[in-house]
């Protein structure tokens, strides 16, 4: 029977790949892959557990469908992801219309198992090993990844794409549920990976963006030597037509300089790490198991700045970090060294997040979570301050200079205003979809892209410039958004 399937994602990039792999391959196999809820018999949510707050949506999402599934019993509801992995059935019982929860490293077996649903086989959970109580091997090999070609319409654009290089994480920060929802730290072959960026070059891409919880230990040894990520870059740097090469996300401690070299000299990678300090006090970064100091990091800082050099607007390396305020025990003078790392290293941004306590991590269990709410979220506005101005500072640098934008597609202004108007936003489902295209290519719009250090610009053109490199004169700018001309 061909199901429609409509797939729900939130959390990082990889749930985004992992989305986009699992549709193409639910397409390859006859489904039809929706992008309304409505239209669809099989409704699936591919979930995030990094905090409390992103699985309390998804409960609160499932229960809103109790209804649909009453009205229609054939729908299948699934919850996919790692707040499956980490949950299980306790998602059934709290939610008993849902038919399938499927762990992040099961979704290979997705189609079979909403065939079993389908034929009334249901509820199915379907988990990875507990990294506790089994051995590592055993562990990771009921960790199975999707990374298969996928049709340039299901990419987060035709000329850009995630290509995934690692999955799993052997790091345990003691706040992070990742290393057991995600699994052991795996790498795939180098040679894997190169097929696949190769493809998608052929197919348009100019832009791929490797991803890891930490990529930057990459390692592979299926050729015998050790393959570091410097040499993997190396080698996709020499595919002819891959213009931007990024890859995230870092961790501080195994940022070598062999890699920083390797970003500082091969034309395609793009001046952008996104490496977390998560602290600036160096008694919260031992609490959380992070293995450098701060002094550490600001070393790095440095090494990276020295070998990256600033370009003509006095902007080296663009460096972006995460940030948690009101980790355990967190004092006022300890987050103040936080806020003073952002003024110190200019980061271009930082994601900021209030600590939420992870049920079986290390801090959850040994440290009292003894920030109380309201100081929690006046940290959290008060390093969002500080990095908007230092954001806002270095924005304003680039006003008057003629930066190269990649352009991505219509900006967030555009889409809402054409969100009635279903000539302007082709439906992925619309067969003619061609012809439309063709018809509004001329029309000017607001457009959005970014620059080679990951800056957003805004700016009015044709649409048929999407997926190119344009050269862009900043206008004015904000502490998120440069607007110009192009
Ligand atoms: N509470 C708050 N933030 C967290 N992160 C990871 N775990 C937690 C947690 N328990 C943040 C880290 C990480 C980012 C993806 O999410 O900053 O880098
Ligand atoms: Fe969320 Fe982390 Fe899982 Fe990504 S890896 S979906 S951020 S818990």
């Amino acid at each position: 029977m061909s199901r429609r399937v409509y797939i729900e994602t939130v959390g990082c990039q990889m749930n985004m790949l992992d989305s986009e792999l699992l549709a193409a391959r639910l397409g390859e196999i006859g489904y039809q892959v929706v992008d309304e809820r409505r239209k669809a018999d099989t409704i699936l949510f591919n979930t995030c557990s990094v905090r409390q707050h992103a699985e309390d949506k998804i409960y609160s999402a499932l229960g809103r469908l109790k209804n649909l599934k009453e009205q229609r019993p054939g729908t299948i509801i699934g919850v996919l992801g790692c707040m499956a992995q980490r949950e299980g059935e306790t998602i059934l019982r709290r939610a008993p219309h849902v038919d399938l929860v499927v762990g992040p490293g099961r979704i290979v077996r997705l189609p079979e198992l909403i065939e079993q649903v389908a034929r009334g086989e249901g509820p199915l959970v379907e988990r990875s090993l507990d990294r506790r109580g089994h051995a590592q091997a055993e562990v990771a090999s009921t960790y199975a990844q999707l990374d298969a070609p996928r049709p340039t319409e299901l990419r987060p654009g035709t000329h850009q794409a995630y290509v995934r290089a690692m999955f799993g994480c052997d790091q345990f920060c003691t706040y992070c549920i990742v290393p057991s929802v995600r699994g052991p730290e795996q790498s795939r072959p180098a040679g894997e990976i190169e097929r696949e960026v190769r493809r998608l070059v052929d197919q348009g891409c100019i832009e791929v963006t490797l991803l890891g919880q930490a990529v930057n230990r990459y390692r592979d040894h299926s050729k015998g030597s050790e393959l570091r990520l410097a040499d993997l870059l190396a080698r996709l740097d020499r595919i002819t037509g891959l213009r931007r090469l990024r890859f995230i996300t870092n961790h501080p401690k195994y940022m070598t300089d062999e890699l920083i070299t390797a970003v500082a000299e091969l034309p395609s990678v793009c001046p952008y790490l996104h490496v977390p300090a998560q602290h600036g006090s160096d008694r919260i970064l031992r609490r959380m198991n992070r293995g450098y100091s701060a002094a550490y990091y600001r070393e790095l800082i440095e090494r990276i700045r020295q070998a990256i050099p600033a370009d003509e607007s006095g902007l080296g390396a663009a460096v972006t970090s995460d940030f948690i305020v009101g980790f355990p025990g967190e004092t006022d003078e300890e987050f103040a060294a936080t806020v003073e790392l952002v003024h110190w290293a200019r980061f271009k941004n930082s994601f900021i997040f209030k600590y939420s306590p992870r049920p079986g991590t290390q801090a959850a269990e040994r440290l009292p979570d003894d920030v109380p709410e309201p100081v929690k979220r006046q940290r959290n506005n008060a390093l969002l301050d500080a990095q908007n101005a230092v954001s806002l500072a270095d924005n304003q640098r680039l006003v008057g200079r003629c930066v190269e934008v990649f352009v991505e597609g219509p900006s967030k202004a555009t889409q809402k205003q054409n969100q009635h108007d279903p000539a302007a936003t082709p439906d992925r489902t619309t067969p003619d979809r061609t012809t439309l295209a063709v018809l509004e290519a001329d029309r000017p719009m607001q457009l959005v892209g970014r620059t080679r250090r990951d800056r957003i610009v805004v700016f009015d053109a044709p649409r048929q410039l999407i997926g190119r490199l344009v050269p862009v004169t900043i206008d004015k700018a904000d502490a998120c958004t440069l607007f110009g001309t192009i």
